[in-house]
């Protein structure tokens, strides 16, 4: 089976009052749906196949992004089973439109992507190359993750 370096697929944006509450920060939906398209576009780009998204494991918000703020979504695929893919989505913002100010962690998460055809049928994937130190480490990360949506298919 080809092996396949990883990708990291990035996504910036400006934060509008639409995206926001009545406090003036970001609505969770808003994060999680730029979270699950850079996520998947990293999948398709890894994988050259159409993807949907099987699961998300759980997500903490640690710092409000707020109206104004620059965001920057970094997806990178980390693990690959037969037709699914591991992603680890972060978070971060720049405040007030200072693309220079310091860069922050707003949140992170893991998703798990299922490669599909166009009946909807789950389709293998290339598998991904595991070399470095920090490949390994999220490897079992992604390993993990994947264990963890089986048990809780079974339940
Ligand atoms: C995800 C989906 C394609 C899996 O189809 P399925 O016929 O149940 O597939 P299988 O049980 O044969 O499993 C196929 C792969 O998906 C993985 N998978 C299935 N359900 C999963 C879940 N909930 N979380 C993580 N991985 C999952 C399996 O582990 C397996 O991985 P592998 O081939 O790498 O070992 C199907 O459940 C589906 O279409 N779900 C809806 C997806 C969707 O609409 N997403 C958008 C939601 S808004």
């Amino acid at each position: 089976m080809e092996k396949r370096e990883t990708v990291e697929v990035v996504r910036t944006e400006l934060i509008l009052r639409s995206d926001t509450n009545h406090y003036g920060t970001i609505f969770g939906g808003k994060t999680l749906a730029m979270m699950d398209m850079t996520g998947a576009l990293a999948a398709m780009r890894f994988s050259n196949e159409n993807v949907v998204t099987a699961s998300f494991e759980s997500i903490d918000f640690k710092k409000p992004i707020r109206e104004g703020d620059i965001v920057e979504v970094v997806a990178r695929v980390i693990y690959t089973s037969k037709s699914s893919l591991v992603v680890k989505t972060d978070v971060y913002k720049y405040q007030n439109q200072q693309f220079h100010s310091e860069k922050e962690f707003t949140c992170g998460g893991f998703a798990t992507f299922v490669a599909v055809d166009m009946d909807g049928k789950t389709h293998p994937i290339p598998q991904l190359k595991v070399e470095t130190d920090d490949e390994k480490k999220l490897w079992k990360v992604g390993e993990k993750i994947k264990n963890n949506a089986m048990e809780r298919a079974k339940s």
